[in-house]
C-alpha cells in the first residue's frame, strides 16, 4: 500500500523519529546514498513560486541516484485540461513519486487518491508538513531533544503555523501561537492538535499577545503575513499584524539563548527586522538547509531506497 505525506497528522510517532534518524544519518554520509534511488524518477508540480523546496527536493533526489521531472504550470492545469483521477493515473505510470504544491488542500487529496505512486506535499493553501518536519529535526539537531521546548510561532496562523501545530502537538514541543484575533488558526486543526497533545503532554495554547507569547521562549518562529495567493489583502493584513513584528525588543523577552526561526521567503522590514534575521540568534539558513536533508529521508521512508 502505497504512502503519501500530505499532513504530518498522518504520520505515526515512530514514523517521525526514524524520518529524524535517517535525516541525521543522510546528512553525515552525503556519498553513502547516492545510489539508494537510482533509476527513480520524481514529478515536480509547482502551482505556486518555490526556491527552497523545488531546489532542495531536486538537489536531494540527485544525491540519491534517482531523477527529477518538472512540469510546468501550463502542462498541469489538472482539473481543466483533464480530469484529476486521469491525470494522477496517467503520472503513476511514469514516474515514482510526485511533490506538488498548489492552492487547494483537496484537489491535493483529490490527486493523491487517484495516483498509484506517494504523493509529497509541498505547500497547500493549508499545510506545509516538510517545512514544520524539517524546522522540528533543525530545533532537535541545534537543542538536543525536543521534549519542553518552548516555541512561540508570532505572526499569521497560515499553513506554517497549521503544520507546526500538528507536529509540535505529537512531538511534545509546547507551542504558543500569537496571532491578531482575525488571524488565528483554523479551529479544527487546532482542536485536532489539542488532541494530539494528550499523548505528548505539549502544551499548546492560542495568544493574540506577542510579548507574553515571546516571554521565556526557547524559540520565536515567524512567517510573512501575506502568504501566496493572498497578495490582493497585503494592505489590510499588514495594517492588521502591527504589533507582531519580531523585532529584537521581541526577542529580548525570551530567553538569552533563543533562537530565532524563520521558513522564508522573508519580508525584511515587515514580519521580522534586518537585525534579528542577520543577528547571533537567528538560525535561518542552518533551517533552510535542513530541508533538503528532511527531503531526502522522507524521500527515502516513502520510496523503500536501497
Ligand atoms: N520555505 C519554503 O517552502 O520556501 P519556498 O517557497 O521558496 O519553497
Ligand atoms: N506561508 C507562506 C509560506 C511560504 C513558504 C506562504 O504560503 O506563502
Amino acid at each position: 500500500m502505497k504512502r503519501d505525506l500530505i499532513s504530518i497528522k498522518d504520520l505515526k510517532l515512530e514514523e517521525i523519529e526514524h524520518i529524524f534518524n535517517l535525516t541525521s544519518e543522510l546528512k553525515a554520509k552525503v556519498k553513502d546514498f547516492g545510489r539508494s534511488l537510482s533509476g527513480r524518477s520524481l514529478g515536480l508540480i509547482f502551482l505556486k513560486p518555490s526556491l527552497r523546496t523545488r531546489v532542495s527536493f531536486e538537489v536531494g533526489m540527485s544525491h540519491l541516484g534517482g531523477h527529477t521531472v518538472s512540469l510546468t504550470p501550463e502542462e498541469t492545469k489538472f482539473g481543466t485540461r483533464e480530469a484529476v483521477k486521469d491525470f494522477g493515473s496517467v503520472l503513476s505510470r511514469y514516474l515514482d513519486a510526485l511533490v506538488v504544491r498548489t492552492f487547494s488542500h483537496s484537489e491535493l487529496e483529490e490527486l493523491a487518491g487517484s495516483s498509484d505512486i506517494p504523493v509529497i506535499n509541498g505547500l497547500t493553501d493549508l499545510l506545509h508538513p516538510c517545512q514544520a518536519l524539517s524546522d522540528l529535526y533543525t530545533i532537535r539537531e541545534k537543542k538536543g531533544s525536543l521534549g519542553g521546548i518552548n516555541l512561540a510561532f508570532i505572526g499569521d496562523g497560515n499553513n506554517v503555523a497549521h503544520s507546526l501545530l500538528y507536529g509540535c502537538a505529537k512531538l511534545g514541543v509546547n507551542l504558543t501561537v500569537a496571532t491578531p484575533g482575525k488571524h488565528k488558526p483554523k479551529e479544527q486543526i487546532f482542536a485536532e492538535a489539542l488532541e494530539l497533545a494528550k499523548a505528548s503532554g505539549a502544551k499548546i495554547v492560542l495568544s493574540d499577545d506577542p510579548s507574553a507569547a515571546a516571554g521565556g521562549a526557547d524559540i520565536i518562529y515567524t512567517d510573512v503575513w501575506t502568504s501566496m495567493g493572498q497578495e490582493a489583502q497585503c494592505k489590510k493584513r499588514t495594517r492588521d499584524f502591527q504589533g507582531f513584528q519580531v523585532n529584537q525588543k521581541l526577542v529580548s523577552l525570551a530567553k538569552p539563548d533563543c533562537l530565532v526561526m524563520h521558513c522564508l521567503p522573508a519580508h525584511r522590514g515587515e514580519e521580522i527586522t534586518d537585525e534579528v534575521i542577520d543577528g547571533p540568534n537567528s538560525i535561518v539558513f542552518d533551517q533552510a538547509e535542513n530541508r533538503m536533508h528532511l527531503q531526502k529521508a522522507i524521500l527515502l521512508f516513502l520510496l523503500g531506497g536501497d
